[in-house]
């Protein structure tokens, strides 16, 4: 395939950056925009010269076009079951935004289709492509930390404190977003947990909504906030690691803060997004070995890679082993489900129970 026509399905904020970061790369051309809002498709469609006939408002024309290699879809999250599915049906590669689904139950049903049709798929947890992430985990699996003890994790945002007066959006609303602060940032703190540490084996959770109520801007009336602006769980990871995560959207000061640090036998690893191009490493003086060392480490050349380049070097063929597939989209929500129920049921969940009640179930819980 020497150029990708790829399709964007979700003219919005996050479409801005992806579009971005196409626009810097070689052999891949946008063909085919897609919003349910005609306003946006113009806009977009304006501003990237895309021909009328190839401009839509409904998603399963632009998959079905033939003039669309490749799919990106930035929507809400209720939207996502049903695009990845139409892409699994027409054999089209797809980069999905996270958190992967609402709902176990749609995760369920695209991994089974996916196993018996694995095409090439992005799931958008974008943080594995920050370069101190992709070399924490490099140094964690060379033994630089020893046996990794615990973790702590922390996604904070602040856009949800009183003094914004946030208005409802679809964030808040649990049948578009599925869960709240847990499906939008806590996805990304599973997905970096995994990435570097390994598979959640049990959690145990609380989930918080402080601000009950927000004024609907369409309406001007009060609308029900019916999720969490907070999450907080601990967890046993890969068997032997706890760790201890916590997320919300309503801590004061925060900008957009995944923070991560890992403590292990031999030292501790500390990394951050906002400081992506470093990494804090702690290890004992090798000439006093009674006393640490922190040293803080530049994050080397070889670890910066592009979340969009590595999707499309994807379609045409290369797979790198951190990508991170639909494979990981079912374990994440997996992980996500396991969280909701602790909460829900105040009590540790693990997630081998939790996989037997649900082949019990057939498949449904
Ligand atoms: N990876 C990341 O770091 C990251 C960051 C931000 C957002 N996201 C994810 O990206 C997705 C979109 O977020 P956003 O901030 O861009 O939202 P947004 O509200 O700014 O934009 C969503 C767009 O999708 C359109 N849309 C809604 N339903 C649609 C449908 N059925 N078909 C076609 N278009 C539809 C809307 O009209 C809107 O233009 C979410 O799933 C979010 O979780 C990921």
């Amino acid at each position: 395939m020497t150029e990708i026509r790829v399709g964007i399905i979700g003219l919005g904020g996050m479409a801005n950056v992806h579009i971005e970061s196409i626009s810097k790369l070689e052999g891949v051309r946008i063909t085919a925009l897609c919003d349910c809002s005609s306003e946006a498709v113009k806009r977009a469609g304006d501003k990237l010269s895309i021909a009328g006939n190839r401009r839509f408002t409904h998603y399963l024309d632009l998959i079905a076009s033939d003039e669309v290699d490749a799919v990106l879809s930035i929507t809400p999250n209720d939207a996502h079951f049903e695009i990845v599915k139409c892409c699994l049906q027409h054999s089209k590669p797809i980069m999905t935004e996270k958190p992967f689904t609402r709902t176990f139950e749609e995760a369920y049903e695209l991994h089974q289709l996916y196993l018996g049709n694995p095409i090439p798929s992005m799931v958008g947890f974008s943080y594995r492509y920050v370069p101190s992430f992709r070399y924490a985990r490099d140094l964690i699996k060379q033994g630089k930390i020893g046996q990794v003890r615990h973790i702590f994790v922390q996604y904070l945002q602040s856009w949800g404190v009183p003094i914004y007066d946030t208005p409802m959006n679809w964030r808040y609303r649990s049948e578009i977003t599925g869960t709240g602060a847990l499906a939008d940032l806590g996805s990304h703190m599973v997905d970096a947990a995994r990435f570097m540490i390994g598979e959640f084996d049990e959690v145990t959770a609380q989930m918080k909504t402080f601000i009950a109520s927000r004024r609907d801007p369409a309406t001007g009336a009060e609308g029900i906030v019916d999720v969490d602006d907070f999450t907080g769980f601990l967890a046993t990871l890969d068997s032997q690691v706890t760790g201890v995560f916590q997320t919300s959207r309503n801590a004061y000061g925060s900008g957009n803060q995944l923070e991560l640090q890992i403590y292990g036998e031999l030292g501790t690893i500390s990394v951050g997004c906002e400081r992506g191009n470093e990494l804090t490493w702690i290890h004992p003086n090798a000439e006093h070995p009674a006393s640490i060392v922190t040293e803080v480490l530049k994050v080397p050349a070889k670890y910066e890679l592009a979340q969009m380049a590595d999707f499309f070097d994807m379609v045409r063929g290369h797979v790198r082993e951190e990508l991170p597939t639909i494979q990981d989209g079912f374990a994440n929500q997996e992980v996500l489900e396991a969280i909701y129920k602790a909460a829900e049921n105040k009590r540790t969940i693990s997630l081998a129970e939790f996989r037997s009640h649900h082949q019990a179930a057939g498949g449904n819980r």
